[in-house]
């Protein structure tokens, strides 16, 4: 796996997810599964996708006890998606148990990614609300290496991130990377963005576009653009 194009289904139901997927044709895209699809529509979401062909992304990004994580992610192992991940903040004990509950009994499992600092997280509020008074690059770079550590497969990043998330942890330590946008098109409220071909230079190995995809006039154009763009 790698260098794929993952669209976020930021839909609140299973009709609008189907009615967006069936314009697909060709190519399947990489989906990535969030909380609201998810929560509104339960296990079978991630079946009927996988039964359609695309490979998925589920981002619930679990934090909790080492325990209790542990035995979700033991659950989430039987939806048979192909990477899920977690918070960083959870500590490498949490991650390490996650991966422990993620591993089938073949040895084989999804591939589990860290959430680092939040991108809704700014220095203000990691200071006050969260009492952690490092600069907050410092702060991601290091839940990347305890995500490392843990034996974690890669981080959730801004394009931005990427390449120096590749110094410290190595180049095989998988960055997926969303706030990308087309040169000439909208940013919204994404903050730091690159174009998928700028990602694709500085070493992401995974974009999640929404947006540019999902709400374009030709979702297919849009997305076979950033395929052409980030993959060829
Ligand atoms: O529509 P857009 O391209 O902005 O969607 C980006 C997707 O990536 C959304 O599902 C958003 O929740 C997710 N995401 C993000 N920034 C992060 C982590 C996840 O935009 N730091």
């Amino acid at each position: 796996m790698g260098k794929d194009v993952i669209v976020a289904c930021d839909f609140a139901s299973a009709e609008q997810t189907f009615a967006f997927l069936d314009k697909f044709t060709g190519r399947k895209p990489f989906v990535k599964i969030g909380m609201e699809l998810y929560y509104a529509e339960g296990p079978a979401i991630v079946k009927e996708i996988k039964a359609r062909g695309h490979k998925i992304f589920l981002d619930l990004k679990l934090h909790d006890i080492p325990n209790t994580v542990k035995k979700a992610m033991a659950v989430l192992r039987n939806l048979d998606v192909d990477i899920t991940n977690l918070h960083a903040a959870g500590t490498k004990n949490m991650m390490r148990a996650a991966l422990e509950g993620l591993t089938r009994e073949d040895g084989t499992r999804p591939l589990l990614i860290a959430v680092t600092q939040l991108t809704s997280t700014d220095q203000q509020s990691m200071e006050d609300d969260l009492l952690i008074r490092e600069p907050i690059d410092k702060v991601v770079m290091h839940y990347a290496k305890c995500a490392e550590e843990a034996g974690l497969d890669g981080i959730v990043c801004s394009p931005l991130e990427a390449g120096k998330v590749h110094d410290l942890c190595g180049k095989d330590f998988l960055t997926i990377t969303p706030g990308v946008r087309f040169a000439d098109g909208d940013v919204g409220d994404q903050k730091r963005v690159m174009t998928p071909a700028q990602a694709k230079e500085i070493g992401s190995d995974y974009i999640v576009v929404g947006r540019p995809i999902t709400a374009a006039a030709d979702p297919v154009a849009a997305y076979n653009r950033c395929v052409e763009e980030f993959c060829d």
